[in-house]
């Protein structure tokens, strides 16, 4: 780092990149039941989801593809660091909840966000995912003894009671759950403060923020004052019709300035595509997957999108699962230089390559890419797009 650099620094998804944390596999277990999530098997044969830790061989196959994009981002000239996983098989117990044990570090990109120069650790939204921040915490200080500039912001812990949580969303019938996903209304009450970081997406000045099962209203007025006051403008979206949201890096996915790739299967909620059209973005549908949700690993809980869950190395370049043949000819026509890696047997462990990582260091500033926004901050519209 010269005099003059941060090593705290990265205000969008797209910019060069310098340095990045990429999850680890090791002491995964298969992801518990609980309030905020229900694990299904996938395929014909049903079945009920395992519990505890996953075998070995398991683990190893995702360690091995995670060392494949290790190895191709620093052969790209990127810092790669790496969490030590602590034991995750036990039991955990707080004054307001219980579970039988966590689930994985392999995914920084719920858990941490870097906002510029600060890091911000999510409040999280699942009770086996609530002590995840501190495979990260070594890294943490690491980067905050070495640079004075950084600023590290830990989120209010919600409770995780009972009471946050609407057990009966998962039983829901079809006409209700139309109706209460068009209030936005999920498994997590309004009561209390709920995000997990993966629900933002950062493009400089502005952040855009997904209401969804695993961020809240609350969650979303956090993030407003916590940041307007350092000029950013933090932006509501939603997307009607997805039925479980949860995080937006499958389905709204900045690749440089002015484009934005998009789910065809989930559009934004009326009218708030104007802020991107009124500032020259261009919003471009990415093809179907090549995976059916049948065809997807059987222990894993994300829809065949993961296909778009692309990580740029920089505004020309970017790493694609290599299956997703279709998508790779599409950002090569983009003018995208395209890098396959092969990631499938991380899908179960809750995402893929943007999921697996969490960029602590992109170059560049905190640029206004939507000078045309009519914004309104909460102090001068206390609902703002809530
Ligand atoms: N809910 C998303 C989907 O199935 C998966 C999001 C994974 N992203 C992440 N950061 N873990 O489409």
């Amino acid at each position: 780092m010269n005099g003059t650099a941060s090593l705290v620094n990265s205000w969008n998804e797209w910019d060069p990149l310098r340095e990045i944390v990429v999850g680890v596999a090791d002491n995964a277990c298969f992801e518990p039941r609980e309030p905020g999530h229900r694990p299904q098997l996938r395929g014909k044969d049903g079945g009920a989801f395992p519990t505890g830790p996953k075998p070995p061989e398991m683990i190893d196959r995702a360690n091995e593809q995670l060392a494949g994009l290790v190895s191709l981002l620093r052969s790209h000239g990127v810092t790669v660091r790496r969490p030590e996983a602590p034991r995750l098989a036990e039991p955990v117990r707080t004054p307001s909840f219980e579970v039988p044990h966590q689930y994985c570090v392999v995914c920084p990109r719920d858990v941490m966000i870097t906002v510029g120069h600060e890091i911000v650790e999510a409040p999280m939204s699942r009770r086996a995912r609530y002590f995840e921040y501190q495979a990260y915490r070594k890294l943490v200080y690491e980067y905050w003894n070495a640079d004075p500039r950084a600023v590290w912001t830990v989120a209010p812990k919600p409770s995780m009671a009972d009471s946050m949580y609407r057990e009966g969303f998962w039983e829901w019938p079809l006409e209700k759950r139309h109706r209460e996903m068009h209030a936005s209304e999920f498994c997590v009450t309004q009561d209390e403060v709920v995000f997990d970081a993966a629900d933002i997406s950062r493009f400089g000045r502005d952040l855009l923020v997904q209401e969804s099962m695993t961020t809240n209203r609350p969650g979303i007025r956090w993030l407003k004052r916590h940041l307007e006051p350092r000029g950013l403008r933090v932006h509501p979206v939603h997307f009607p019709l997805d039925f479980f949201p949860s995080h937006i890096d499958c389905t709204f996915v900045p690749l440089r300035p002015g484009l934005v790739l998009t789910n065809p299967d989930r559009p934004l909620r009326k009218g708030e595509k104007e802020l991107f059209l009124r500032n020259d973005w261009e919003l471009i549908d990415a093809p179907r997957p090549v995976s059916s949700d049948d065809e997807m690993p059987r222990f894993c809980q994300s829809s065949a999108w993961l296909s778009m869950n692309v990580l740029s190395v920089s505004p020309e370049k970017v790493v694609c699962e290599e299956a997703e043949r279709p998508l790779q000819e599409l950002l090569d026509r983009l003018g995208f230089e395209v890098l396959p890696l092969p990631f499938r047997d991380v899908f179960e462990y809750g995402g893929s390559l943007h999921c697996a990582t969490w960029d602590v260091n992109r170059e560049g500033s905190a640029r206004d890419y939507f000078p045309r926004a009519e914004y309104r901050t909460l102090a001068e519209d206390p609902a703002a797009g809530l």
